[in-house]
């Protein structure tokens, strides 16, 4: 109301002020922004570029022909995750070539492989280590046990390199991630496809130890992947404390039987 009662010249003077390009500073300061070109962007390197070629091997050709059996032949591009998975262990990792040749049988176009692959943190996609040990650094494996922070300077100081990184012999690549689902068994790290819980400082050099030695001696004998304090799998370390009486039996339940 109050703008139709002001003059007609008043209201034109303020209409450029309201149209004037708005200020593009924040009167805030945000926190610097994370940068994660290392998860999304590839570079080509002498041993990571498209002009390197790639195949899948016979034994893995029928591998791929069953997966794709799973699905319909217009939907077969939903087999991109496991033929990723069989390029990087045929591979070593998920190279832009096993990326392309994985688009080039699915009929995709690379970039939605790329998408994939970049997306999820299991496709390595530069080289790692022949053994690849991941610390889960989550709140229940850093707060379980001796605590994920022991573990972990426990692999830094053991294999002298810090998270990243790989061994100069090519041995070990050593990264820290999230939950690995096995919270229970805290703190625990993963090795290539195995488990390894219930650690300590001590245990953990010992286990790296192994590793070492089973490729310099083969036939050296290293730890069963799981619990490394004795337990099978979860149970309670300190014995049954609940339901340790008899069950119930069917006719305490059921009068009629
Ligand atoms: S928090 Fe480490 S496995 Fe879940």
């Amino acid at each position: 109301m109050a703008s139709k009662l002001a003059p007609v010249f008043l209201r034109r003077a303020a209409r450029p002020a309201c149209r004037a390009p708005r200020s593009q500073f924040r009167a805030f300061t945000a926190g610097s922004s994370r940068r994660s070109e290392t998860l999304a962007v590839h570079r080509n390197t002498p041993d990571n570029n498209p002009e390197i070629p790639f195949k899948f091997s016979a034994q893995n050709e029928e591998v791929i022909a069953q997966i794709l059996k799973r699905y319909p032949p217009q939907y077969k591009k939903a087999a991109v995750m496991p033929l990723l998975d069989l390029g990087q262990r045929q591979h070593g990792f998920t190279s832009i070539s096993v990326m392309n040749e994985v688009a080039r049988i699915l009929e995709m176009p690379p970039t939605r492989v790329y998408e994939v692959a970049s997306f999820y943190t299991m496709y390595n996609r530069t080289p790692v280590g022949k053994f690849h040990v991941q610390a889960c650094t989550t709140t229940p494996c850093q707060l379980g046990g001796c605590g994920s922070d022991a573990i972990v300077k426990a692999i830094k100081e053991h294999l002298g390199i810090k998270q990243g990184e790989t061994t100069p012999d090519g041995l070990f690549t050593f990264i820290e991630v999230e939950c690995l689902g096995a919270c229970v068994n805290a703190p625990m790290i993963q090795i290539n496809d195995d488990y390894y819980e219930d650690l300590t400082p001590e245990t953990t050099k010992k286990l790296l130890t192994a590793l070492k030695e089973s490729v310099t001696s083969p036939g050296a004998k290293v730890p069963k992947p799981g619990p490394q304090t004795g337990r099978d799998t979860c149970e309670n370390s300190a014995g049954q404390t609940s339901l340790t009486s008899e069950p119930w039996g069917i006719e305490t339940t059921r009068s009629d039987l």
